[in-house]
């Protein structure tokens, strides 16, 4: 199985790329899909979190995300706590949707991280496409998107490893800042690229 990453910041168009090579015959895994599929109820990983943090599961056996939240916001500590539980579970879901893949035949597969650098796990992937924007740009659709002021998107990313940083661990930068008939070429050039290992 060959596996490559796909990654970049807030609203540089991770979604919009992962959709193209989805329609290209991609198979893409999604890193938040799987982190909310590790604490469905009834799951072990839940379980743990609701050891580690009494009160974070509501009387309907979900996880409540804002209390969790509110738990871990500003205090690394607990956020390495919960990290410490999810992380392993999630790394045990991607081997095991990965191993699906390969009973079904697949033999290339993309990995959706946004935290792909910021984790290092780039270094395990075959390679890695960086979809980036031009600052200003990503900021005026962060805004538009999520109806921020100036001030929040500039907070939000303020608080994240610049595109400009990120396309430095690039196998493929993925030029998104013009409209998407523009990306898409592009996306296809990468998934062939993708194709031609192994
Ligand atoms: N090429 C483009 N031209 C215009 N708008 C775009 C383009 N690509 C994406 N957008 C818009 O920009 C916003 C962010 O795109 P998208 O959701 O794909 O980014 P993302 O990287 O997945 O964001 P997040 O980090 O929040 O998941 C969306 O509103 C999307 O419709
Ligand atoms: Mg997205």
């Amino acid at each position: 199985m060959h596996v490559f990453g796909l990654t970049g910041g807030i609203a540089s168009g991770k979604s919009t790329v992962s959709r193209m090579l989805r329609e290209l015959g991609a198979r893409v895994l999604d890193a938040d899909v799987l982190a909310r599929e590790v604490v469905e109820p009834g799951t072990p990983g839940l379980r743990r979190i609701d050891e580690r943090f009494p009160g974070v599961v509501g009387p309907d056996g979900r996880l409540d995300r804002v209390k969790l939240g509110a738990h871990i916001f500003a205090d690394p500590g607990e956020r390495a706590a919960l990290n410490a539980i999810v992380h392993p579970e999630v790394r045990a879901l991607f081997l095991q949707k990965l191993q699906a893949l390969e009973a079904e035949g697949v033999t290339h597969a993309v990995y959706d991280v946004p935290l792909l650098i910021e984790t290092g796990l780039h270094q395990a992937m075959e390679g890695v496409a960086v979809v980036w924007v031009p600052r200003d740009v990503q900021k005026a659709r962060l805004m538009a998107r999520d109806g921020l002021s100036a001030d929040q998107a500039e907070a939000r990313l303020g608080a994240q490893m610049p595109l400009d940083d990120k396309r430095a661990h690039a196998t493929w930068v993925i030029d998104n800042s013009g409209a998407p008939e523009a990306t898409r070429p592009q996306v296809e050039a990468v998934w062939r690229a993708m194709l031609a290992h192994g």
